[in-house]
C-alpha cells in the first residue's frame, strides 16, 4: 500500500496533477488526495486548478463538470465507469416540452447529471447552493431536473415559487425509510440526525440537520452533541471520524454504500497516472452550451 502511494506521489510531483476526490470515495483514496470535498468545492477547485492534469476521484458527472470547467486541462477519471445512475433520470424531450408549456420558467438542473442535460438547462446547482441560487432566479415556474426528493426539499424552503418535479433519485438516500430512522432513533435515543437531502421526505421531516456532505461534516464537528445518526452513503465517515475522534456517528441504514464511488481504488488512481488512461473527452459543442449553466452556479452561488 505505502509503495503505491509512495508512487502516486512522485507521478504527482512529475506530472504537475492535483487529485480531487469526493467524499464518498473509500478512505485510502481520500487519505491521498490533494482536495476533499462535496461536489460544489469540488467543482471550484477544478475551475481553478492551475496544474496540468486534475486526476477526479469521483463518478463521471464529476469528471466531466471539471472538463466543461477547465477545457485546457487533461482531465482523468480512474475508472470511467464508474457513473451516477441519477445523472441520467431525466429527458431532454421533457424539459422542451416544459419549456413550451411554462412561461417564465427555469430549468434547475442538479449538477448529478449528463452534460447533455446540462446543456439544456439554465443553471447547475448542488445540495450546498440549490435553495439560494433558485431563490436568486427571477422565475416564477422551477423545472427541477433530475432528483425529485431534492427538488420537494428546495421548493419547501422557496414557497413562493412554483415547482415542476421529474421523478429521478438516488438509489442510496432513496431507500432509507422512516423505519430506519424509527430503528436507529430507538437505538440510539440521544444522537442527532443528519441527514443528506436526496432522502425521501418521510426521512428529511425526521431529521436535525439537512445538508450537503460538507454541510453533514461541519454541522457534527461545530455541535455541541456528541452523537450522531448520518443519513448519507458512508464514505463521510471518514472525514467525520478524523475531525471528530471523540464524538460517535452511526449509520441510518447499515448499507448507505454508493457502489460506483466505491470503484475508485488506489490501484485505478495509480494506473490512470502512469498510463494517462481515463481522460475525460468532451465535445467543443458540448463544452459550450453546458459551460453556461455550470458558469451560472459558480456565478450566483
Ligand atoms: P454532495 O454534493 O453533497 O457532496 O453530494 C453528492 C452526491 O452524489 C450525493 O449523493
Ligand atoms: Fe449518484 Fe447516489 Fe452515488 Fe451520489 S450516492 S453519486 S447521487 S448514486
Amino acid at each position: 500500500m505505502d509503495n503505491i502511494k509512495n508512487r502516486i506521489e512522485n507521478l504527482k510531483k512529475a506530472k504537475n496533477a492535483v487529485i480531487l476526490a469526493h467524499y464518498y470515495v473509500p478512505d485510502e483514496v481520500q487519505e491521498i488526495a490533494d482536495y476533499i470535498g462535496d461536489s460544489y468545492y469540488l467543482s471550484k477547485i477544478a475551475k481553478d486548478a492551475s496544474q496540468d492534469t486534475i486526476v477526479f476521484c469521483g463518478v463521471s458527472f464529476m469528471g466531466e463538470s471539471a472538463k466543461i470547467l477547465n477545457p485546457g486541462k487533461k482531465v482523468l477519471m480512474p475508472d470511467i465507469t464508474a457513473d451516477c445512475p441519477m445523472a441520467h433520470m431525466a429527458e431532454v424531450e421533457k424539459i422542451e416540452a416544459v419549456r413550451r408549456q411554462y412561461d417564465n420558467v427555469a430549468v434547475v438542473c442538479y449538477i448529478n447529471s449528463t452534460g447533455e442535460l446540462k446543456k439544456h438547462s439554465d443553471v447547475c446547482v448542488t445540495s450546498a447552493n440549490a435553495i439560494k441560487i433558485v431563490k436568486a432566479l427571477p422565475n416564477k415556474n422551477i423545472y427541477f431536473i433530475p432528483d425529485e426528493n431534492l427538488g420537494h426539499y428546495v421548493a419547501s424552503q422557496v414557497p413562493d415559487k412554483h415547482f415542476i418535479f421529474n421523478d429521478g433519485f438516488c438509489p442510496v438516500h432513496a431507500k432509507i425509510g422512516q423505519v430506519d430512522v424509527k430503528s436507529s432513533k430507538n437505538a440510539h435515543p440521544n444522537a442527532l440526525l443528519l441527514v443528506h437531502p436526496e432522502c425521501r421526505e418521510e426521512v428529511l421531516k425526521e431529521a436535525d440537520y439537512i445538508g450537503s456532505t460538507s454541510g453533514i461534516i461541519n454541522y457534527a464537528s461545530q455541535s455541541e452533541a456528541s452523537e450522531f445518526i448520518i443519513g448519507t452513503e458512508l464514505g463521510v465517515m471518514y472525514e467525520l471520524k478524523r475531525k471528530n475522534p471523540d464524538k460517535k456517528f452511526y449509520p441510518l441504514m447499515p448499507d448507505q454504500i454508493c457502489e460506483d464511488m466505491k470503484k475508485i481504488t488506489l490501484e485505478k488512481v495509480l494506473e490512470c497516472m502512469e498510463n494517462e488512461s481515463g481522460a475525460v473527452e468532451v465535445t467543443d459543442e458540448l463544452r459550450n452550451s453546458a459551460n453556461a449553466s455550470l458558469d451560472r452556479m459558480l456565478e450566483l452561488a
